[in-house]
């Protein structure tokens, strides 16, 4: 029987995660550790409250009894760890967090799996991390899972450290682990500070849509499901030591993707065309912003038989549906805080 500790869950990826693996597999219990912080949010998971394989507790990760408490309680026997303070923007006004939940919360977790696991053959730890550890390209080549490590925004500098925690509890003491790194994820349920669904919200009301520098920037992005069956595959059939680079195969320059937002939203909502684009606006450039992120992913593919199967049209016109369907969803999540946010930072 395998109780499954998985933190973050009622995140962007996490909850799509959790949704997987509680309909996927009857069988195993899946916990829920999540702190609900702004970017947690129970309205992700309401179609898995009534499962009698999942539970959801509210615990921050910081909080080591609580954490300790958790896998006494739950018997946990494996975990995916996904919680994190994950917008490279707020980490750049406010590091702290990002090094408190990201390395030291990631840090109490592994501890109370070692204090917890007798027999660490019998179980995993697992880590969901980023590409952003590596730092940032220029217009040719790709990160490979032996590219070195070079994180420049606060945000991957927390996530390279918590890599590094991870691989130290394996080389130590012997715990098995496994540990991928993802580029961009996009889809339904992800909060609106990031790209694609602020670009999606503002368009929708009418409002300035803005564009970092020059708009030249390059991400590699990836559909959230084919996310999922990639930590599925990993957790399942991956090897334990190892890491795994997980790619969209989908680059395109901010610019670009956009101008696609634009023309896919006006196209919905039967605006005239150009309504969207002419709202554009090229605002002043997030310090030290990674130029370009881009994934080889043929490890996992030679490895474990993993690609990505969602271009980025058909990825695109899914989320651009599921956010003009789910209204309400979208103005719950920007109310309150986000405003606030929204206005310090792009004031
Ligand atoms: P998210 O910000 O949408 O969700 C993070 C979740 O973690 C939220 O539910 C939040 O409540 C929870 N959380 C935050 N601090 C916590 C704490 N102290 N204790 C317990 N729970 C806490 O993030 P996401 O986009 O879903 O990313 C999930 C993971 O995947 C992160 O580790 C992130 O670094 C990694 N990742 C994300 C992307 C991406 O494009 N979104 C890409 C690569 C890797
Ligand atoms: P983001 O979604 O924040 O992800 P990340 O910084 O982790 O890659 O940003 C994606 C790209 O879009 C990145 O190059 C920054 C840029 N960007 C904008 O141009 N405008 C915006 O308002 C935001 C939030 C991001």
């Amino acid at each position: 029987m395998k109780n499954i500790l998985i933190t973050g869950g009622a995140g962007f990826i996490g909850n799509h995660v959790v949704r997987q693996f509680v309909n996927k597999y009857p069988d195993y219990n899946i916990v829920n550790l999540d702190a609900l912080t702004y970017a947690g949010n129970l309205e992700n998971l309401a179609d898995l409250e009534s499962k009698s394989n999942y539970t959801l507790v509210k615990v921050d990760i910081n909080d080591a009894d609580a954490v300790d408490a958790v896998f006494k309680s739950h018997q946990i026997t494996d975990v995916i760890h996904l919680a994190a303070e994950s917008h490279v923007d707020r980490s750049i006004s406010d590091p702290l967090i990002f090094l408190r939940t990201n390395i030291l919360g990631t840090a109490n977790l592994l501890n109370s799996a070692k204090n917890h696991w007798t027999d660490l053959s019998q179980h995993l730890f697992y880590h969901v991390s980023t590409d952003e550890v590596y730092g940032s390209l220029g217009d040719t080549g790709l990160f490979e899972e032996t590219t070195s490590y070079d994180p420049r925004s606060p945000y991957s500098a927390s996530k390279a450290s918590s890599d590094h925690l991870v691989r130290a509890y394996h080389h130590t003491y012997g715990m098995q682990i496994k540990i991928t790194n993802c580029s961009n994820n996009y889809g339904p349920y992800q909060f609106p500070e990031k790209l694609i669904p602020l670009i999606i919200n503002n368009i929708v009301h009418k409002k300035p849509l803005p564009v970092y520098g020059d708009g030249t920037n390059v991400r590699d992005w990836l559909y959230v499901q084919d996310h999922v069956e990639a930590i599925d595959l990993v957790f399942h059939k991956g090897t334990n030591g190892e890491t795994y680079n997980i790619g969209g195969n989908n680059e395109k320059q901010n610019i670009g993707l956009v101008h696609l937002l634009c023309e896919a939203v006006d196209a919905k909502l039967g605006r005239p065309e150009g309504d969207a684009k002419s709202r554009i606006t090229f605002v002043t450039d997030r310090p030290g912003h990674d130029q370009r992120y881009a994934i080889d992913a043929s490890k996992i593919k030679a490895e474990l038989g993993w690609e990505p199967k969602t271009d980025v049209a058909t990825g695109l016109a899914k989320t651009v549906d599921w956010y003009l369907q789910n209204e309400e969803w979208l103005s719950n999540v920007t109310s309150g805080d986000y405003q606030k946010y929204y206005d310090n930072h792009y004031s």
